[in-house]
């Protein structure tokens, strides 16, 4: 897109920003209201530690019989659930039964349906190179027929990668393999599909040996039909990094329930480091403030694991001081995104526990899993310090808001903010600012970074449009409010 275009529709949604209500989640594509949670096994498998549905079981164990109602935990396999070079004998994905030695796909599913939680699976586009001479189930295509063999002459790409071959997805029996892998999903009993290495997007471009075609969007266009056929209630979440502009936003939208905006927070065997965070909420801003629609927005952000219920003591997959646990869980929920754990649940300390289960937060993440917030200061651009409002869902007295108050510390390179404020700094906004500045809210202070103040109070009442929300917030701490309209 040239950069008038660009220009052109900032203002556009800066116009409509500050004109119509204030942005809100809608229905998305496959019919949910709000984000999954649960766990995902990426961050565990990046530690080196293996997957088996052993493994798998006793980490979202953490959930079993401890869910809230109303919204779906997921406990979700990433990329080595399957078996890698080939399907069925329809070419269709199987089960690896090495990491199901144990149990099947079927009686872990209904282990987890019994438990509360559901089940979730990964998968890339394509089928299998070495499926090419077997058909489509119930038909009499042959896979490899399917395929699109012509090699790109400027890129040298050929659509071939990690044992498969991508789709023209304008083929008839394309659609039918897609329904017939749903199909397959169904009587397993997945609840849950990633969809990763979707383009445009996932690194496409960056040189690191991928042979993706520029655009297989098709792939979630054939994924979303094989659902709303098939799978009434499955979750599709499309990853990674993916393109914001048009023509690829609107088929996002239209097809999947969460996008990643962001690559992945861990790298490797590594610790998770705040350095990264500052990226993904900057993903998350433009995501919220460049790319939505007026409202209902159809499509929720995915930010990638939260790494929060563990202490560095107990686990090294993340290296997050107590403050910087608060604000990775504040941020993610703040935003509307999906609430898929990656710690080591069987590590979980009682702060863990707290930011996961309480009621309070958990009700302050139902709200914004439909009022995502948005920021107000520095005109909505990046900058360390932010006050972030979700909400309000009303008019009139009882209107609720949450807002989120957070100093995102010195920029560690990747941030967009550019500044390096360091120490303590006082973060605030005036209800005008924050575009709530008629009449008298209360404030109850729901979960900061402890840092000497108590979580779970009332802080008072906000009056009237130069009435102050503020705190004084070290590095990397945010604090979340919940203000109701009291007159
Ligand atoms: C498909 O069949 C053709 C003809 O028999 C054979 O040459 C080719 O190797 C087969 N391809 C695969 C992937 O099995
Ligand atoms: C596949 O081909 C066989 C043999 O030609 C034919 O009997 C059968 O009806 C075909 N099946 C489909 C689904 O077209
Ligand atoms: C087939 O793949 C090539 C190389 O990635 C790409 O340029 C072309 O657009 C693709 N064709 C279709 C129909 O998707
Ligand atoms: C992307 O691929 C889909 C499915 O193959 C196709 O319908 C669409 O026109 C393509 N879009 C662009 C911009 O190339
Ligand atoms: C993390 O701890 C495990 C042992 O629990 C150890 O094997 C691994 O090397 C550690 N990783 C790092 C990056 O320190
Ligand atoms: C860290 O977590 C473990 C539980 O995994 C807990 O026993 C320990 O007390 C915690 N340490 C701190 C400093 O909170
Ligand atoms: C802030 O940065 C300055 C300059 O780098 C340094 O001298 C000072 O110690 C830092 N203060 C804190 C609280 O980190
Ligand atoms: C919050 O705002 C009030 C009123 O403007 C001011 O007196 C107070 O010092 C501020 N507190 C912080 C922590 O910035």
């Amino acid at each position: 897109m040239g950069l008038l275009t660009a220009c052109g529709l900032f203002l556009l949604y800066s116009v409509q920003l500050a004109a119509s209500s204030p942005p809100f989640y809608g229905k998305s594509a496959l019919g949910h209201t709000s984000p999954a949670r649960g766990w995902n096994s990426f961050v565990a498998q990046s530690n080196s530690n293996g997957l088996s549905v052993g493994y798998v079981d006793s980490q979202c164990s953490f959930f079993y019989n401890n869910v809230q109602p109303g919204y779906d935990y997921i406990c979700s396999f990433d990329s080595g659930w399957s078996v890698s070079c080939n399907g069925d004998d329809n070419g269709r994905i199987l089960a690896d039964p090495g990491v199901f030695s144990t149990m099947s796909i079927q009686d872990f599913a209904e282990k987890l349906h019994s438990n509360g939680m559901k089940l979730g699976i990964y998968m890339i586009p394509g089928a299998f190179t070495s499926d090419a001479n077997k058909t489509v189930e119930g038909t009499n295509i042959t896979i490899g027929s399917l395929f699109n063999t012509t090699v790109d002459g400027r890129t040298g790409i050929n659509n071939n990668y990690n044992c498969r071959n991508d789709f023209i997805y304008s083929l008839d029996g394309v659609q039918q393999w897609h329904d017939s892998v749903v199909k397959q999903f169904v009587l397993w009993g997945v609840d849950f599909v990633k969809l990763d290495y979707i383009t445009p997007g996932s690194s496409l471009g960056d040189n690191d040996g991928d042979s993706k075609p520029a655009n297989d969007s098709g792939a979630v266009v054939a994924m979303h039909s094989a659902i709303t056929r098939l799978a009434p209630g499955m979750r599709l979440d499309i990853s990674w990094a993916l393109d914001r502009q048009e023509p690829f936003f609107d088929i996002w939208k239209h097809d999947a329930d969460t996008l990643r905006v962001d690559q992945d927070i861990n790298a490797g065997n590594n610790p998770v480091v705040w350095a990264v965070l500052q990226r993904t909420l900057e993903m998350y801003r433009q995501f919220i403030t460049l790319t939505i629609d007026p409202s209902p927005m159809m499509i929720r952000p995915d930010m990638d694991s939260l790494v929060v219920a563990t202490n560095t003591t107990a686990s090294n997959w993340s290296a997050f001081s107590t403050i910087e646990r608060y604000s990775q869980l504040t941020l993610w929920l703040g935003a509307g995104a999906n609430l898929i754990l990656g710690s080591d649940l069987t590590k979980v300390d009682a702060l863990g526990r707290m930011l996961t289960t309480h009621p309070e937060v958990l009700d302050a993440a139902g709200f914004t899993a439909n009022w995502p917030m948005v920021p107000k200061l520095n005109s909505g651009a990046p900058s360390q310090l932010q006050a972030w409002i979700a909400g309000p869902n009303s008019a009139g007295t009882g209107a609720e808001a949450v807002v989120v108050l957070s100093n995102l510390g010195p920029d560690l390179g990747q941030g967009a903010f550019g500044t390096q404020l360091n120490g303590t700094q006082g973060v605030g906004a005036t209800l005008a600012q924050l575009g709530i500045g008629s009449g008298k809210w209360s404030v109850r202070r729901v979960l900061g970074g402890g840092n000497g103040k108590t979580d779970f109070t009332n802080l008072g009442t906000v009056n009237g449009p130069a009435g102050v929300v503020n705190a004084s917030l070290v590095e990397h701490e945010t604090v979340l409010l919940k203000l109701t309209k009291v007159a």
